[in-house]
């Protein structure tokens, strides 16, 4: 059951105030975390002035912006937290002259591709072997190799 929260959303000023153990929740690879940080554009969802959840956006082409990062501290996650922080930023972007966004995630990812359906991004294509391409060590996620990158995309 949705628990009603006073969720607040803030984009970060200050990259080095970055939620570095969020953020590395979602992408285990400090390196890229930190590659997409200096580029992006980094928001954070508070309650009760602790920073519950963080997202993070770069934008890789002229007019297409990706959702880099996503998380949700875990005793928070299931109460629409994530939900709320990306339909947020996607209102954002929408404010810009931005024409795509773009998300990806592993093929593990079952919980992921629900939510970002239910935000509107719908499956344009599969990476095969991205993350063994980008990623040093295997990533395992359920109990798979979290191995291609399901690709999806909401156009404006
Ligand atoms: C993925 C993540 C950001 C989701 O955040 P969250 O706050 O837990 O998600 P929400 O509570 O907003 O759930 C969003 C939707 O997912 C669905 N969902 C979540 N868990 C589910 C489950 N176990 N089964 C079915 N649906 C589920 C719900 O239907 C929900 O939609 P609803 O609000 O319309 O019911 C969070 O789980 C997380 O930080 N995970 C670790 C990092 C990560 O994997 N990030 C993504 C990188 S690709």
């Amino acid at each position: 059951m949705e628990k009603k929260m006073d969720i607040k959303f803030f984009e970060l000023k200050t990259k080095s105030d970055a939620p570095m153990d969020l953020l590395l929740l979602a992408d285990p690879s400090e390196e890229l975390v930190k590659s997409y940080l200096e580029k992006g554009t980094c928001y954070t969802a508070e309650l009760d002035r602790e920073t519950v959840g963080v997202i993070l956006i770069m934008e890789t082409k002229p007019h297409t912006i990706e959702v880099m990062n996503l998380a949700v501290k875990e005793e928070f996650q299931n109460n629409g937290i994530g939900k709320q922080l990306l339909l947020y930023v996607i209102e954002e972007i929408k404010k810009g002259d931005t024409k795509t966004i773009e998300i990806g995630t592993g093929n593990p990812g079952v919980v992921q591709m629900l939510l970002y359906q239910k935000c509107g991004f719908r499956i344009v294509g599969i990476d095969f072997d991205f993350f063994r391409r980008t990623h040093l060590e295997p990533i395992y996620e359920n109990g798979i190799e979290c191995r291609d990158m399901i690709r999806m995309r909401i156009d404006l």
